[in-house]
């Protein structure tokens, strides 16, 4: 008989010079570099080269690359247009899938889809559009007017500029910046594996990103953030949280932001974003939140011996840089296109169409079809 490995657990689907997802040792790296070493060193700009490119950018590389997103955020009239006119009740990320999937209707060489300078350029598009239309329909679903974009400032501080209609704080547009970077990349996760596998089959990128976003929506993956904040808030304040925990254990419920597929210790991303949340919240002056979580991750420790992962935190740190909480996963999604875009182009570089197989346990064949009035 077959072995399954249900959820694909310990495959490897294919090999990748992007980034390495180390589970037993709490390790991430991308292109070489520890993300401890890149967090706060490196901006997401450089980051998004890293990944494009295989080497950091040098001063000149990197000016190119900000130019050649920056010139780019403009969106078509119909994508806005689409923006403006979507239910106000939608989920902002199927706003985004449906909005990039539009972007490939305005791609006029879409035909020519295999050649790898269109496809870079592609990767350009989407990477400097992916904020400005989750920030747009933000403001569109408020009667809000739609900034013009700018070319003055870094991605994590423009899509804070558009959100918000403000010139960021220095210090807020740097934390956004090293949460992009954390999130950049992470192996063969399943949204990445889906860009993957859609491209294969050697449709165009707007596709294979369309299926990544759809596929980062649910809560046992992207939508994990968004879910930490509703559980904080479900429980309401710190003296309840061991309760809390137990009832959701004795139901066989999962805590938000705890376990992980791969990491079998802490995730590396965690301990940056911990620190993260507690700056702002003692800046913010509202610790219960941050103070919540930590009795949390300590709890889900010591009763499951399971580890906060990157969502936990991440969570405090949007909430507390007044991101909405249904903008938690578009963030994600933002940041995440530098490792979807890498991923389609290596995958094209050196393609074969993914083609598992499958166990088959329906009905023995023999089956005789009965005539419809008899069924
Ligand atoms: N809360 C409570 N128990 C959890 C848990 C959580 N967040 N995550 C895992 N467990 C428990 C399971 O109940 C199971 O326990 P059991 O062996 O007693 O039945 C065991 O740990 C293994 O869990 P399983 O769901 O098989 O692990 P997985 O590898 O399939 O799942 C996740 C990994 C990430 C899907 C899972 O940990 C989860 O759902 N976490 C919450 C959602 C989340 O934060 N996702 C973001 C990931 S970055």
């Amino acid at each position: 008989m077959a072995v399954i490995s249900k959820g694909l657990e310990g495959i490897v689907a294919n090999s990748t010079r992007l980034s390495d997802v180390q589970g037993e040792k709490g390790q991430l790296v991308y292109a070489g570099y520890d993300i401890n070493e890149l967090a706060g060193k490196v901006s997401y700009e450089e980051t998004v080269y890293l990944l494009w490119h295989g080497h950091l950018p040098n001063r000149k590389e990197l000016r190119d690359l900000e130019r050649n997103l920056r010139s780019r955020r403009d969106l078509p009239q119909g994508v806005i247009d689409f923006i403006v006119a979507a239910p106000k009740s939608s989920n902002p990320m199927d706003v985004i899938r449906t909005a990039i999937s539009m972007l490939g209707l305005y791609d006029t060489e879409l035909e020519e889809d295999i050649n790898v300078d269109k496809n870079r350029i592609r990767a350009l598009h989407i990477t400097a559009k992916i904020g400005v239309i989750a920030a747009y329909f933000h403001r569109a679903r408020q009667d809000k007017s739609l900034p013009p974009v700018r070319e003055d400032l870094g991605e994590a501080a423009h899509f804070l500029y558009l959100l918000t209609g403000d010139e960021p704080k220095p210090e807020a547009a740097k934390t956004l910046d090293v949460a992009f970077v954390l999130h950049a990349d992470h192996g063969m996760n399943a949204s990445t594996f889906s860009a993957r596998v859609t491209i294969a089959t050697l449709t165009d990128m707007y596709s294979a990103i369309t299926s990544a976003i759809g596929t980062l929506k649910g809560p046992l993956h992207g939508g994990a953030n968004e879910g930490v904040i509703h559980m904080l808030e479900e429980i309401g304040s710190e003296d309840k949280v061991e309760a809390y925990v137990d009832d959701q254990l004795a139901q066989k419920k999962k805590i938000m932001g705890i376990g992980h597929r791969v990491y079998k210790v802490l995730d590396p991303r965690a301990p940056h974003l911990r620190d993260m949340a507690i700056r702002l919240t003692e800046e913010l002056g509202d610790a219960k939140w941050i103070r919540m979580s930590e009795k949390i991750a300590s709890l889900m420790k010591e009763k499951k011996g399971l580890n906060a992962n990157v969502d936990f935190y991440s969570a405090t740190v949007y909430y507390s840089l007044g991101i909405p909480t249904d903008m938690f996963t578009p963030v994600f999604a933002i940041a995440r296109t530098a490792g979807w875009t890498a991923h389609v182009l290596e995958q094209l570089a050196d393609n074969r169409l993914y083609r598992p197989l499958s166990e088959y346990t329906g009905p023995e064949v023999g089956k005789k079809v009965a005539p419809i009035d008899q069924r």
